[in-house]
């Protein structure tokens, strides 16, 4: 080989990228599992007063699309403010929690997350990306726009629920999970509180929690937010009716449903219903059911609980997980903690002895 050949074959190799290992992933639904878990949420919850759906159904590829274009909204305010903290913060967050796997719970498009793995990467101790998401699409695409913008890291996508397959979790080296967006509150009291448990019971002691919450506001910015002027917060409760009537060949009127939105004072949360105009009977043969629905039901599809910093970090502290720091935005909108697993007797232990 000449010298020219050689300098240009050279040249050619530091000029492509290093090459990333493809995106691997776990699958923990079963196969039909979507359909045997919505039959049996079908079931029970529009089978009882008041009748309530999980909020897990509002994400299939349509309902993910919605939801992102939610979180651009001028009245959405959670998804700039969180990002506002992660861009301050990414940095000492990565130093405090030291990890070298970063674990995302309803990961979604992991999008504000880039602003965390480019801290992480950039300390160099970063190894493992874990997104984690029912949204099984929704997944495979953000793996792998993730796998093009960080070379070398490794990207291992995890298929589950989160209120069932945290046993799945790596758990070797240091892991931090990050659960943003303030998703913890569209959980129920009870579910929480499980959630909590299991998460600090499937990591190892020393592992850190990044969590997003939502804080209690004025009512006009809270309810603004979860009724948009332009209806894309309708649209993405309403596809629920188009997900039954496509999964479960239900036959809902989606055009005569009303999307509902108001706050609860007493459980300070948002709760979010669809509201039918006329009286409708819906045959839904995929669940064995016919509904009978009065002019004026509803049926509630989510919850969003907002939270107040003590009740939170004693919830946290109940479950198992020491918080270690605090942000919140400019406006003190919504906040992040980062949290350490610390062995559910250890942190009942200190929180006595300081009551004491
Ligand atoms: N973390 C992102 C996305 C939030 S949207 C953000 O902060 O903007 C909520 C995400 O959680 C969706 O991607 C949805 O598919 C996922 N999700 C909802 N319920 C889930 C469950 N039970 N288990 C796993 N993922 C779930
Ligand atoms: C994903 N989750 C935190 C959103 C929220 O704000 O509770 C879902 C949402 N529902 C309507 N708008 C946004």
């Amino acid at each position: 080989m000449d010298a020219a050949t050689a300098l240009a074959l050279l040249l050619e190799q530091s000029m492509t990228p290093p090459t990333s290992p493809r995106p691997t992933f776990e699958h923990h639904l079963q196969r039909d599992w979507r359909n045997a878990a919505l039959v049996d949420d079908v079931r029970r919850g529009l089978g009882r007063h008041p009748r309530r759906l999980s909020p897990r159904w509002l994400y299939d590829s349509r309902g993910s699309e919605l939801f992102d274009e939610i979180t651009r909204l001028p009245e959405y305010y959670p998804t700039e403010a969180e990002r506002s903290i992660l861009h301050e913060r990414a940095g000492e967050i990565a130093a405090r929690s030291g990890a070298d796997t970063l674990i995302e719970l309803g990961s979604g498009t992991s999008d504000k997350t880039r602003t965390l793995l480019d801290a992480f990467t950039a300390t160099g101790q970063l190894q493992r990306f874990v997104p984690f998401d029912v949204s099984e699409q929704t997944l495979r695409d953000a793996a792998e726009e993730l796998r093009a913008r960080y070379p070398g890291l490794a990207v291992h996508g995890v298929v589950g629920d989160f209120t069932l397959h945290l046993a799945h979790l790596p758990t070797d080296g240091r892991p931090m999970v990050a659960f943003l967006g303030s998703t913890i509150g569209n959980l129920y009291v009870e579910e929480r509180r499980a959630f909590l448990h299991n998460l600090a019971a499937n990591l190892p002691v020393g592992a850190s929690l990044l969590l997003g919450v939502d804080l209690v506001k004025s009512l006009d910015r809270l309810v603004a937010a979860y009724n948009d002027s332009q209806g894309v917060t309708a649209r993405f409760t309403l596809n629920l009716l188009d997900v039954l009537n496509r999964e479960l060949g239900a036959d809902f009127d989606t055009a005569s449903f009303d999307h509902v939105a108001f706050w609860d004072p007493v459980h300070e949360r948002m709760d979010l219903r669809l509201r039918v105009n006329d009286g409708q009977v819906v045959d839904i043969p995929g669940a064995d059911m016919r509904l009978e629905l009065n002019d004026g039901e509803e049926i509630r599809v989510e919850i969003s609980t907002k939270f107040r910093l003590p009740r939170i970090v004693d919830e946290l502290a109940e479950a198992g997980f020491a918080v270690q720091h605090t942000w919140t935005d400019a406006a003190g909108d919504v906040a992040l903690l980062l949290a350490d697993v610390v062995g559910r007797s250890a942190v009942t232990g200190s929180a006595s002895a300081a009551a004491g």
